[in-house]
Order: structure tokens, then sequence, then C-alpha cells
């Protein structure tokens, strides 16, 4: 029933009109009673430490309860698994979560990454938390908006470098080889292991799907899926492997060039455009590792244009998820791979939306 919070007005509730017809307040919702029985379901939240023995490591748990995030559903036979949801806005959180921890149970003080954004983002967070000093190397003028605040905020040592995000990496690492600050950019093992929980939570939700993509930058997190998936195959949970589908924008695609070729070195890409800032990356240096999670499960590599990103990132928005332009590319692959017959909408394929569209505003024509 509804009952006026002023006068005490009661009357049956009305989804039209929510106002005291004696003397106009808002009216309150009361429930008539209150059921005797009434059982609770609040179920613990998965999230990467849900995977603690299969882990390895660390004893400290630094945590902002990362993971569990939902798969939602886009189309038929489609999932989104939408890592926009986690505490800093991206996936990075999985496997910071873990590298801070073993930071901060090595006793190092200041940690460094290099980065498109979300790992600063991820790293400044975590590091806050964890009472490490975050040292962020960012190429200047390339990150968005929404994630150079977030490392603002959370107090990180902020430097721009000149160029792309691979040479902030280079410096990233050589600051780290001289002990100025401990790496957790994704050369960092821990990392990624942190990163295949995110294998764990979709075989929970829905075992082997047919199909999993994801957008492919420094190609950490294509390895991590494929190794959580590859995991739970050693475990004897499962007897096949999704195929492993990565995906580059069309001017930042040194994988799909290596894979394309079948050579057994990088074709690197020394000026890589796209509007997916967050995978404007010309030497993934984890591109080893991904290839062979491509290769192992029949998978491939595909690229988008900048325009097939942006209208999937529309598309998605308008079914009510709002990604990043990096994450929506999954989407145009996979609308480029069904018309093409190579995915088919009676398979099982999940999209990983990396990030949340919050983070990069100024890609939005507003
Ligand atoms: N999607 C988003 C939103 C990302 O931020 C990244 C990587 C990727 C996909 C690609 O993942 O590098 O493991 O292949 N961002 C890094 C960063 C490079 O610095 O935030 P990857």
């Amino acid at each position: 029933m509804f009952k006026c919070p002023r006068c005490g007005y009661e009357t049956e509730p009305s989804p039209i009109n929510f106002t005291c017809p004696r003397c106009g307040s808002l009216m309150e919702a009361v429930l008539a009673e209150l059921p005797r029985d009434v059982r609770f379901r609040y179920r613990r939240r998965l999230g990467v430490w849900s995977y603690v023995q299969l882990l390895p490591g660390p004893r400290v748990r630094v945590t902002l309860n990362e993971g569990g995030t939902p798969l939602i559903k886009v189309g038929k036979g489609l999932y989104g698994k939408f890592e926009g949801l986690n505490p800093t806005g991206s996936f990075k959180d999985r496997g910071m979560a873990v590298g801070v921890s073993l930071a901060r149970s090595m006793g190092v003080r200041s940690v460094v990454v290099a980065s498109t954004g979300n790992t600063a983002a991820s790293a400044s967070a975590y590091g806050a938390r964890a009472g490490l000093r975050p040292i962020v190397l960012l190429p200047n003028g390339k990150v968005a908006r929404g994630k150079l605040i977030q490392s603002i905020v959370h107090g990180a040592s902020i430097m721009g470098v000149e160029g792309y995000f691979d040479d902030a990496l280079t410096e990233a690492l050589e600051m780290f080889k001289s002990g100025k600050a401990y790496s957790l950019n994704s050369i960092n093992v821990w990392r990624l292991e942190g990163q295949k929980s995110i294998a764990y939570e979709i075989y929970e939700e829905v075992k082997v799907p047919d199909n999993v993509i994801v957008p492919v930058g420094n190609a950490g997190n294509i390895y991590a899926i494929w190794k959580g998936f590859w995991e739970l195959m050693q475990a004897g949970l499962i007897d096949k492997l999704p195929r492993m589908i990565g995906v580059q924008a069309e001017g930042a695609a040194p994988l799909y060039e290596t894979w394309r070729r079948g050579v057994d070195s990088l074709i690197e890409v020394n000026a890589p455009r796209t509007i997916a800032s967050a995978i404007r990356i010309g030497k993934p240096v984890n591109w080893l590792k991904a290839i062979k999670a491509v290769k192992t499960t029949h998978g491939l590599i595909v690229t988008v244009s900048d325009g097939d990103i942006m209208r999937a990132r529309d598309r998605l928005a308008r079914r009510g998820v709002f990604v990043e332009p990096a994450s929506a590319s999954t989407y145009a692959a996979y609308l480029k791979l069904l018309r093409e017959g190579v995915v088919d909408s009676d398979e099982l394929t999940i999209l990983v939306l990396t990030g949340h569209g919050l983070k990069d505003p100024d890609s939005v024509k507003g």
C-alpha cells in the first residue's frame, strides 16, 4: 500500500500517481505484512580470491572485491563478460590485486607501470590501498581522460613519456631493472595469474563456450584467459577449450600480422593508430604467449576498423551496456565473423568487455 509520510493517508499503490491526494507529499511504499519465514540468499561474491587454490601465493591479500563480474546477454548465443564493473572499471583489477599483494608481501616500497591508462588506474588504486607508492608512465596526450583522472585521484606519481605506450614500457622496465620500483606490467606473471580468473568465472556460469573474443593490446589477457581454461582441462574439469579469438584495430595490428604470416618473430608496428587508445600498442610483450593461446585452440586474430568499433560501441550502448572503444572491438569482430560465417549464432560466444565506457568520454560525439 501507499502511505503518506506527512498526513498518514493510505491508499492502494498506483504505478502512475506517487503523490498524496490529500496533502500532495510523495508517498511511501509500505509492505502490508512482512513474511515471517523470509529467507535471504546473499551469495558471497565470486571473485579473484575465490580461486586462491589455483593461485601461486602470495601470503598477503590486497583486495577491493575485484572480479565476480556479470555475464550479460547481448544477442542470440552471445554474452558480454562486463569487466567494466570491476572496482576501477577494468579487468586490470584482477591481476593488480594479485600483483600488488605480491609486491606488498615482498616489502617493496614503489611499484611502476607503463600504461595506455587502465593499468595505471588500477595500479594507482591498488598501490594506494596497499600503502605503496605507485609510479605511472603514460604516453603524452594519448590516455583517455577518465583513466588519467583515476591515477591523479589515487595519488600516483605521473610521468609523461614522448611517443607511444611501447616507449613508456621501455622506460618503466628500465626503472624496474635498476631497482627503483617493482614492475606491475604484464611481464609480471602474477598479473596474468589474477586475470585468468575470468576463465574460471565463465566456466562457473556456462562451462566451456565455443568462442571467447578478447581485445588484444600488450597481449597478456588473451593468454591469461586461455591459461585459465587450459588449467581446468588439466584438472579434468573440462574436455575441450574455447576457440580464442583476438581482436586488434586495423592501425595497431602487430599480432594480427605476425599470426597471419605465420612467422616466428614479432612484426612490430612503429606508429600504432586507433581510436581505441587502450590497445594502441605496436610491440606487445606477450605476443608469443598470445599466439600459443590462439594456435592451440584453432582460434584466430581479426582486425576491425575504427568506424566498426564506434558503431559497435554505440550498438552495445543502445542495449544498455556502455563500454570503452577497445572493449567494443570484440562486438565489431563478432559481427564481422558472423557475416563471414566464421562464428554462428547457434554457438555460444563470450565477448570480454574489458573496460567501462565512462573512462573515455571524449570518444563519444556529443
Ligand atoms: N581492453 C582494455 C580496456 C585495456 O585497457 C587493455 C590493455 C586491453 C583490452 C588489452 O589487454 O594488453 O592484455 O592485451 N590495456 C593496457 C593498459 C595496455 O596499459 O591499460 P592486453
